[in-house]
């Protein structure tokens, strides 16, 4: 359970290329969520780093998310090679010319996030039309292709609210990432645009400076830009906290559960150390996650309110007939 809502993906672009078994294990040592994988194909953009097998031969160094940003022309024709080499979000940009849908789809269908990539000079309209795939809006603050570049400041103001809307469709889980020049410096000001996700490179891999401090720090700062900027000085609900909604009897439990779950919002549902029930089984928990509490309570109150006065007849109802 993290204490932090600004997650820090990893980039291991300016690591030794040549152990970058030893790059993963570094940063999950340092405490990075996520390795972020840059993947360029001296096309797309002109540099190029590794591929699909690379990235297949990394996925047993660690068990943290490897969230692949593909700077390729033809994604989707390796698409599947990605997903078999263990990626946990692929995210891919909206100006190759390789249908776009398509990629998107198969990403999905596979179980992981998917996500677009927009370059600085790209308008995020671009991403308009394929808003209801995407479970992640990637705002490049720098040209794609190499690390250690200077911060966009002015592409991210211009971008953050618009990517925000674009993933509107997902009541939970969608993700803004911001990807190129994020250290000490620009972590505050990325918080303070409401993003979830920052590519950290070169500012870990920096000679002399402790790569653990510096996650901490970017994290720290990324958080408080959140909580003095679109948080109104409250502090910012960690990304995986969870909270009770209520209890209720297994079966009805269920029933509150699977209405939620409908709506795209994860629930988690434990027996509890609450009431007894008539039929000797203790109510079901349903856990949240509390950074959509408020949309839950608005959305399924009224749910909530009907279950437990139908759970209160169910008791009478079996009290009466023992
Ligand atoms: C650049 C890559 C970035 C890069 C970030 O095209 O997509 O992920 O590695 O490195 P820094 O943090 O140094 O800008
Ligand atoms: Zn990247």
């Amino acid at each position: 359970m993290t204490a932090h809502r600004a997650r820090i993906a990893a980039s291991i672009l300016d690591a030794d290329l040549g152990n970058l078994g030893n790059a993963v294990r570094r940063v999950v040592e340092a405490g990075a969520d996520r390795v972020h994988l840059d993947v360029m194909d001296a096309h797309f953009v002109p540099n190029l780093t590794f591929g699909p097998k690379t990235i297949k031969a990394l996925r047993p160094r660690t068990t943290i998310p490897f969230d692949a940003h593909l700077m390729v022309d033809e994604p989707g024709r390796y698409i599947d090679e990605y997903l078999d080499a263990g990626c946990d979000s692929i995210t891919f940009h909206v100006e190759i010319e390789e249908p776009i849908v398509p990629t998107l789809e198969a990403i999905r269908a596979a179980g992981r996030a998917a996500g677009l990539a927009v370059k600085p000079g790209t308008p995020l309209g671009a991403l308009e039309p394929y808003a209801d795939f995407l479970d992640i809006v990637l705002i490049m603050t720098v040209e794609p292709g190499f690390g250690g570049q200077t911060f966009m400041a002015d592409v991210l103001a211009a971008k953050a609210a618009g990517a925000r809307r674009i993933l509107d469709h997902k009541l939970y889980g969608g993700e803004v990432h911001v990807d190129g020049g994020i250290n000490r410096e620009t972590a505050e000001f990325a918080g303070s645009h409401g993003v979830d996700v920052f590519v950290v490179g070169s500012a870990l891999f920096m000679k002399g400076r402790d790569m653990g401090r510096e996650v901490r720090l970017i994290r720290a700062l990324a958080d408080e830009g959140f909580q003095y900027g679109p948080n109104d000085g409250r502090p910012p609900i960690p990304s995986d906290r969870l909270t009770r909604f209520t209890s209720l009897p297994k079966h009805l439990a269920h029933r509150l559960m699977d209405e939620i779950e409908a709506t795209g919002i994860p629930v988690m549902m434990l027996r509890g150390e609450g009431q007894v029930n008539p039929d000797g089984v203790r109510d079901y928990d349903l856990l949240i996650p509390a950074s959509v509490e408020d949309h839950v309570i608005d959305a399924h109150g009224p749910s909530r309110e009907r279950l437990l006065a139908e759970a209160d007849a169910w008791r009478q109802s079996y009290a009466t007939k023992a």
